[in-house]
Order: C-alpha cells, then sequence, then structure tokens
C-alpha cells in the first residue's frame, strides 16, 4: 500500500494536523519532510476549515475536497444508479455497505431514499463527514463501522448497496477521488463483504462492478443494469 501522510498548509495549523494523525494513528510529517522522502507520497492536509486531499504523485495535482453541489449536477455519471434505484420502493431503507467518498449514497439519497452508510476507514469518515457539511441531507447518515458488524440488523425490508474497491490499475479509468482511495485503501477484505451481503436477509442487494474485475461470485445476479465501465448487478430476493 502507498504511504499516507497528514500535514499542513500553515505553520499555525500544524498542531491541528498532528492532533489528526494521532487520532487515526496515520504518520504526521511537514511538508518539507514529505517534499524529501522516497516513494509515493499520498497527503491528508489538515487545515482549521477543512480537510483536503492530495496525491503528489502526480505533478498537476491540487489539494481537493468533495464538492457534492457539483456532483449533483454530474448526472450523466449517476445514471446508472438513478435507473437502478429508480425501480424500488422508496420506503425502503438503503445501507451503503462501502460509503468511502459517499457520492453513490449522496445520490441515493438525492433520490428520496433513507441511506444509511458505513465506512470502515476512521480518517476517511471524518474527510467525508466534513465535506458534507456544506451541502447537509437529512436522509443521509454517515457512520464509523466496518459493516460486517451490522449483518445480523438486516431485514427482507432492507436494500444493501456495495461498491468494493476493486484491484484495477489502469489510471484512465478512474477519477482522482477513486485513484486516491485504490492507492490507500487495500482491497482484502471486499470479497467477505459480497459474500455476507448475499447471504444476508436483505431483499434487494446492489453490487457495482468494474467491467476489468475478475471477482465473480457463485450466486447468479437476478438482472444486470449494464454501463460502459461500470454495471450493477441486483439480487431481488423479495417475496422469497
Ligand atoms: C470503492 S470505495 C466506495 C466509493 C463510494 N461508493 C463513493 O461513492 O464514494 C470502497 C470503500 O469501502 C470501504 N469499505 C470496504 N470494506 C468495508 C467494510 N467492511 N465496512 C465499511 N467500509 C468498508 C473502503 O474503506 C472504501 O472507502
Amino acid at each position: 500500500m502507498n504511504h499516507l501522510y497528514v500535514s499542513y498548509l500553515k505553520i499555525e495549523e500544524k498542531k491541528l494536523a498532528q492532533q489528526f494523525a494521532d487520532k487515526h494513528e496515520l504518520t504526521f510529517a511537514s511538508p518539507r519532510q514529505i517534499r524529501i522522502k522516497k516513494g509515493s507520497k499520498l497527503v491528508i492536509w489538515i487545515t482549521k476549515d477543512q480537510i483536503l486531499l492530495q496525491d503528489l504523485d502526480d505533478k498537476n495535482s491540487k489539494p481537493f475536497f468533495l464538492n457534492f453541489h457539483l456532483l449533483e449536477k454530474e448526472k450523466s455519471d449517476r445514471g446508472l444508479l438513478k435507473k437502478c434505484f429508480s425501480k424500488f420502493d422508496k420506503s425502503c431503507k438503503v445501507f451503503d455497505l462501502t460509503a468511502g467518498f459517499c457520492q453513490d449514497a449522496y445520490c441515493i439519497a438525492n433520490m428520496g431514499f433513507e441511506v444509511i452508510a458505513y465506512e470502515k476507514e476512521s480518517w476517511l469518515f471524518e474527510f467525508t463527514k466534513s465535506c458534507m457539511k456544506f451541502s447537509k441531507k437529512e436522509n443521509l447518515k454517515l457512520i464509523n463501522l466496518n459493516s460486517l458488524e451490522a449483518f445480523n440488523t438486516f431485514t427482507q425490508k432492507d436494500i444493501l448497496f456495495v461498491d468494493p474497491m476493486f484491484e484495477v490499475n489502469s489510471k484512465s479509468l478512474a477519477k482522482k477521488e477513486i485513484q486516491f482511495l485504490r492507492k490507500c485503501i487495500p482491497s482484502s477484505l471486499e470479497r467477505e463483504i459480497i459474500d455476507a451481503s448475499i447471504n444476508s436477509s436483505a431483499g434487494l442487494i446492489v453490487i457495482k462492478r468494474h467491467k476489468l474485475s475478475n471477482t465473480k461470485q457463485s450466486v447468479k445476479p437476478s438482472y444486470v443494469i449494464k454501463g460502459k465501465v461500470v454495471s450493477l448487478e441486483v439480487f431481488d430476493r423479495r417475496g422469497f
């Protein structure tokens, strides 16, 4: 895995960065220390108002945060998700088991569903939460939890959504946000979460698949909504 550093852009914010690194058990480094370090450099910049991310391996990169208002305008990108979820009853609760940057969860919440999103990485939970404070959604709750711990709470009325971290190396296939996650979060437990979802009591399960991913599950989906790069596999067990 690539190294993730926590640092500061202004010297008066050094302490805040140190506290963030300690809280999440990450490596603190000054901007100068990062500059002279060898190897891959992913940075979490702490400021008093915002948390920013940057992949310094990409020479053209700038610190970024998530702009959820812009996301609402990116209609084409979330079209597949809208096509899929528009078929479902809005009184069902949606559990996003792999929240990440909550971009998918935000889109599903925008459609009117109540969404509970679980993210296991505490720094990422804090980053996404801080970005969401500018565009709060009452019906979207982000929780710092390993979703494997939540499986005994799901019922027939629930919809599970899983967007696993696939091992795809091609740069052109993902936006900078997802590239960042792929570089710093291991994809080792994804199989477990897919299997647990399929074996759960939930009535509907939606699994996002990348066309280059070669992980296959033994149970066939009820149907697949295909996009150019990504597909949504739907397991519909309502009424069983
Ligand atoms: C591909 S990203 C999801 C991106 C997300 N769909 C979005 O719109 O931003 C996968 C995320 O799932 C998280 N994750 C993986 N296994 C998890 C688990 N068992 N519980 C909670 N989060 C998990 C990873 O930490 C990572 O942030």
